[in-house]
């Protein structure tokens, strides 16, 4: 089936990271199986942030975990700049880790909480070698660059920073190897909302200051639109959609995406989990055919039939659906007067 569904997907050698029908199952009690992602690709080219949305428990996190190898998926590929990541030994892949780099919802419980800050953004030049051999001056640079005075905090230890500055440290750390790709799984979730846009605005100046490429996952469209260069609409282990988020904005073509975004009057801040679940299969035993149609009020035979492949409906705009909204293309691009 590879192949099937990669209409959005660009040229292989344009992509930093790219998954290609990706697939995780979990084996669980009496046989029975949780499809958590059921044959996902994505990519992201350099320079871009790629936008995963979707409710809790679609498989974000998973699928994200699985391209990092995190464990590695159960089916499909996964590459990075070209070369096959399923296939590497455990020596291979670790060379490759200071490449890839993962920052989480909780930056508190994912700091060691018996180590110095100031060693724990040190860490990956003690796992992975400090081949610029200036390790001090790197992580005193890396304390600037998120906003924190390493004279100051390194001393201390994680439990006694709020959870903005947590994050910050935990950037701080997955900098310090100057990674390529940075993957973020909900990283301002947990934080409260007036820190929110400031850790937003420290992921993009880190993104312009390291070249980074991001997978940036949320499960608010608000979050998404402002980051990303594209968002992929996620629900239940599949794909809905992917466009730009002005593009998603203006014309939703997924009945899906189209809910997301009418669920709350202000398109400035949508939460996913405010909409009406209905009846919200399981991965370990989803719909025939279309799995949002036991959901979707545009359901009819041939969406339990026949499962919808990704197909495009105007430029740089895809969606999987049997009878997607009317798409006409024409969303004014914006400006860098009016994107300010
Ligand atoms: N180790 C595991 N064993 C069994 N099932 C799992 C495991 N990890 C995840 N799942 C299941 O896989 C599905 C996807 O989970 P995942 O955590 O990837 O979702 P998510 O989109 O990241 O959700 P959230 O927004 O809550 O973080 C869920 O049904 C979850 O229960
Ligand atoms: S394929 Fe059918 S059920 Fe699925 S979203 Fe489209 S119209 Fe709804
Ligand atoms: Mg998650």
């Amino acid at each position: 089936m590879a192949g099937t569904g990669d209409a959005h997907m660009r040229p292989a050698d344009q992509a930093v990271l790219r998954g290609d029908e990706v697939v995780v199952e979990f084996p669980m009690k009496r046989g029975a199986v949780v499809q958590a992602v059921s044959g996902i690709s994505i990519d992201v080219l350099p320079g871009e942030t790629l936008g995963l949305v979707g409710e809790s428990g679609c498989g974000k996190s998973t699928l994200a975990k699985s391209i990092l190898q995190l464990p590695p998926p159960t089916g499909g590929s996964v590459s990075f700049r070209g070369k096959e990541l399923t296939s590497l030994s455990r020596e291979e892949l670790r060379q490759l880790r200071p490449q890839l780099q993962v920052i989480f919802q909780d930056p508190i419980s994912s700091l060691n909480p018996r180590r110095r800050v100031r060693d724990i953004v040190a860490e990956s030049i003690a796992i992975w070698g400090d081949e610029a051999g200036d390790a001090d001056e790197r992580v005193a640079k890396v304390f600037t660059d998120v906003g924190l005075d390493a004279e100051v905090v390194g001393d201390r230890y994680p439990h006694e920073f709020s959870g903005g500055q947590a994050q910050r440290i935990c950037i701080g750390r997955a900098l310090v190897p100057d990674p390529e790709v940075l993957v973020c799984d909900e990283p301002v979730s947990a934080l409260d909302v007036s820190v929110q846009a400031q850790i937003l605005n420290l992921l993009e100046d880190m993104k312009a200051r390291y070249g980074l490429s991001m997978l940036f996952i949320a499960h608010d469209l608000g979050v998404v639109k402002n980051i990303s260069d594209r968002v992929a609409v996620m629900y239940l282990g599949k794909l809905c959609e992917v466009a730009s988020p002005d593009k998603m904005y203006a014309e939703p073509a997924h009945p899906y995406t189209e809910a997301l975004i009418a669920a709350v009057p202000s398109a400035e801040k949508i939460d996913i989990d405010a909409i009406p679940k209905g009846q919200l299969p399981s991965p370990m035993n989803p719909p025939s055919g279309c799995r949002f149609r036991t959901r979707c009020p545009r359901a009819d035979q041939l969406c339990a039939d026949e499962e919808p492949q990704m197909r495009r409906v105007a430029p740089d705009h895809f969606v999987a659906c049997h009878h997607p909204n009317e798409v006409t293309g024409d969303v004014p691009v914006p400006t860098a007067a009016s994107a300010g």
